[in-house]
């Protein structure tokens, strides 16, 4: 897989304590890589990090990367070989309430990843996580291609469009001709999978509701969503980071990585799909509509991802019914069948790798 490119190498995951940053640290674990997680706290109770001990088995830091100071002794101490910068405030309904912190977190916090990798005198590939919120949504039909505009007209979103700004001015200012170090930047859109906790989010929201068999409620039944597993994106961003230490013509670029058009669905179908494993009499018990929309929500955004599949042949694994399958099992799993859930997630992982063989998409060579 990755053509071993991780085996045994340092690689930081910012916001490892999180959902993406979860999943991620256990692939790169399974990879043969050591991981140096750093993030601020563990978000959520209860959380993929905790339930998986994943403490005992990488470097853990505690820290914000709002201090720059600390986050330079850091990466001084580590010399990575990889960066995954994750760490951010993700949830949109929170931006509202703390619009500051989440432009510190989101904003400076990657300025100072940036800052740390411009004083690396070691080799390192650094790959800058932010959002398909980032384009500038004029709410129109076509998938967003890497050089539409920025933009954001929630505070998220603009969060998310300044991340790329400041990774775009650090990169033409400090890393395309830096000796040793190279940077992406990836957009992905909303993802789901098994062990998110988040508050606000469709799908931990259902989650902690049919474990105490209760019924949730939802705001926009007919919204349509592109849903993919949180497998896809990070399989996008290993993927990445492989063909970037190897090609220094990626050096600066962004990229799409989102599933394809034919996966959107209704989050009423979503829902009537996922509560098939939480045996409610008719898929219409699971959830009950109200009419409480309590701050804008941006529409229909699509991403055109032509642009890595030219490059390195990335295309989404999973169907829309193994999607489904994975995310909803696994919670289901946790909550009524007691599994060991580091095996489980690992048979996942593993499950979805073989999928990804039998489709013959490049980086499980
Ligand atoms: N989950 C999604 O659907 C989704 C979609 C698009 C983009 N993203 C992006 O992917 C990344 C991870 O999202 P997630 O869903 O795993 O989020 P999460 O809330 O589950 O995890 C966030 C992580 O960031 C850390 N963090 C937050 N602020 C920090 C700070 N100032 N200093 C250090 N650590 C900090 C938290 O401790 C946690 O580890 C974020 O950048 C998010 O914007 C997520």
């Amino acid at each position: 897989m990755f053509k071993n490119t991780y085996q045994d190498k340092k690689v930081i995951v910012t916001g490892h304590t999180g959902f993406k940053g979860a999943w991620l640290t256990i692939w790169l674990l399974k990879l043969g890589a050591k991981v140096v997680g750093i993030s601020k706290d563990i978000p959520t109770n209860p959380s993929m990090f905790e339930e998986l001990k994943l403490a005992e088995k990488i470097t853990d830091y505690r820290q914000d990367t709002r201090d720059a100071k600390a986050i330079q002794a850091i990466f001084e101490t580590e010399k990575p070989d990889f960066v995954f910068h994750l760490a951010a405030q993700p949830i949109v309904s929170l931006s509202y309430e703390d619009p500051l912190e989440t432009f510190s977190s989101n904003v400076m916090g990657t300025a100072h990843i940036l800052e740390a990798l411009r004083f690396a005198d070691y080799s390192c590939t650094a790959v800058i996580i932010t959002s398909d919120k980032c384009y500038d949504n004029v709410e129109w039909v076509w998938g967003y291609k890497e050089t539409d505009a920025l933009g954001g007209k929630d505070i998220y979103s603009g969060s998310k469009g300044a991340a790329e700004l400041i990774f775009n001015s650090y990169y033409y200012s400090f890393f395309q001709n830096h000796s040793s170090v190279r940077v992406v930047s990836a957009r992905a859109g909303n993802v789901i999978g098994g062990g998110d906790w988040a508050k606000d989010r469709i799908v931990p929201d259902c989650m902690r509701a049919w474990s105490q068999d209760k019924v949730v409620e939802i705001r926009s039944p007919e919204a349509t969503r592109p849903w993919q597993h949180v497998l896809e994106p990070l399989s996008g961003y290993l993927n990445l980071g492989q063909e970037l230490a190897l090609n220094p013509k990626l050096n600066g670029e962004s990229f799409n990585f989102g599933p394809k058009a034919e996966y959107s669905h209704s989050v009423k179908t979503l829902l009537q799909d996922l509560s098939e494993f939480w045996h409610f009499e008719k898929p219409t018990d699971a959830y009950q509509v109200t009419a409480n929309i309590p701050f804008h929500e941006a529409g229909l955004l699509k991403l055109n991802c032509d642009k890595a599949l030219f490059h390195f042949k990335w295309l989404p694994t999973l169907g829309y019914e193994e999607l489904i399958r994975f995310t909803s099992k696994w919670y289901y799993d946790f909550y009524q069948a007691q599994e060991n859930m580091w095996d489980f997630t690992l048979q996942q992982i593993q499950h979805y790798e073989k999928l990804a063989q039998a489709k013959e998409i490049r980086w499980t060579e």
